[in-house]
């Protein structure tokens, strides 16, 4: 089954070429230098950069793929979570094309994408990974982080979730109150490795609590009215000191939950995905915790299967294609930016 994956939930315009889940060829356009200067990404600006990028992104997958749109037979686009405007640039070219070409469509949930991320498969059908299940996954990356308990692929519950900022959200705020650059995530993580991670006293929101549910705003608040009144030359002195702090804050609380919830569902399998997880010192920690907890765990293989890519929405379309969720009436599939499970 040849898969073609379209991917514009945020900031990258993404398309995949996959035979089942082997990944053929994998393209993201990314819009970073568009956005850093806004230290966010601002709809309009993702809107129009798509819309630009959208078609050679295609063309540019089939071809490393050496096919021809003819010899799909399968279009996967996700349909939410994400940003409205931008996730509809991606959804209306999956129709137009579904419609002209006479192809299957198949809408695909963001989130469900960075579990499969695990998944992907290269030409040669490795890694050859099988997941025992239940499995429990944490997905974490600037949108959303969430703990899911998965029955079988395409089984899902979500048994824990931010409450307010998600884990990379947390990372990307703390970055620019330090007048770092967008996405601050990996810039922090580059600085953390030079620090002190003790430099400053931070919260571990809600981790006496029962549930699984995580909380990252009371640590940025915590994080600001420690240095609001620094003058900025202290700042300045002590980024890798301030970074090394805030992501071991993030990451504890992270890894607490996650070790929590493995005590209570004991999954036979452990799963990690998302931007965040392109983190080598998270990844490390998780693999002691897997470690600890006696239960394999899978990540991504490659960095960029981590962050937003077309290749983990062409795992889910081959999943839902086996079990025929094709979308009926093709013109009807709308995008849905508050997609859950
Ligand atoms: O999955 P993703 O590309 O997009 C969303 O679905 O949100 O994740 C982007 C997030 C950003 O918050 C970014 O700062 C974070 O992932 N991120 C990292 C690293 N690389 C990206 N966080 C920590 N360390 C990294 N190396
Ligand atoms: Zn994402």
């Amino acid at each position: 089954m040849k898969i073609l994956a379209i991917e514009t939930s945020c900031d990258d315009t993404c398309a995949a070429v996959l035979e089942n889940d082997c990944l053929l060829s994998n393209v993201i356009s990314s819009q970073t230098d568009l956005h850093a200067k806004w230290g966010g990404v601002v709809p309009d600006i993702a809107k129009r950069a798509h819309m630009e990028n959208i078609e050679p992104v295609i063309n540019t997958a089939l071809k490393r793929a050496h096919l021809i749109m003819e010899e799909i037979e399968v279009i996967a686009v996700t349909q939410g979570p994400g940003l409205a405007i931008a996730l509809g640039v991606g959804v209306n070219k999956a129709k137009e094309l579904a419609i002209k070409y006479n192809k299957k469509l198949i809408g695909v949930n963001h989130v469900e994408g960075h579990i499969l991320a695990n998944l992907i498969k290269n030409k040669l059908g490795k890694p050859d990974r099988e997941i025992e299940f239940p499995a429990l996954a944490m997905t974490v990356s600037g949108g959303h982080t969430k703990l899911i308990l998965v029955e079988a692929i395409g089984k899902y519950k979500v048994v824990g979730e931010t409450l307010d900022d998600a884990a990379g959200e947390a990372l990307d705020k703390a970055a620019k109150m330090m007048g770092l650059g967008y996405p601050g995530g990996p810039i922090v993580e580059r600085l953390a490795k030079m620090g002190d991670k003790n430099y400053l006293k931070l919260p571990r929101p809600l981790s006496t609590q029962k549930n699984f549910d995580y909380s990252f705003s009371g640590l940025k608040t915590s994080f600001y009215y420690q240095i609001k009144e620094w003058p900025k030359e202290k700042i300045g002195e002590n980024l890798a000191n301030l970074s090394a702090t805030f992501q071991d804050a993030v990451f504890d609380s992270l890894l607490i939950k996650f070790k929590k919830a493995t005590e209570f569902y004991k999954p036979k399998t452990l799963l990690a995905s998302g931007g965040v997880l392109a983190n080598m010192e998270l990844r490390k920690r998780l693999r002691k915790l897997a470690k600890e907890m006696k239960t394999p765990i899978f990540m991504p293989m490659k960095k960029e299967f981590n962050t937003d890519n077309a290749a983990m929405i062409g795992v889910v379309g081959y999943y839902k294609a086996l079990r025929k969720e094709f979308v009926k009436d093709k013109e009807s599939l709308d995008r849905d930016p508050r997609l859950n499970f």
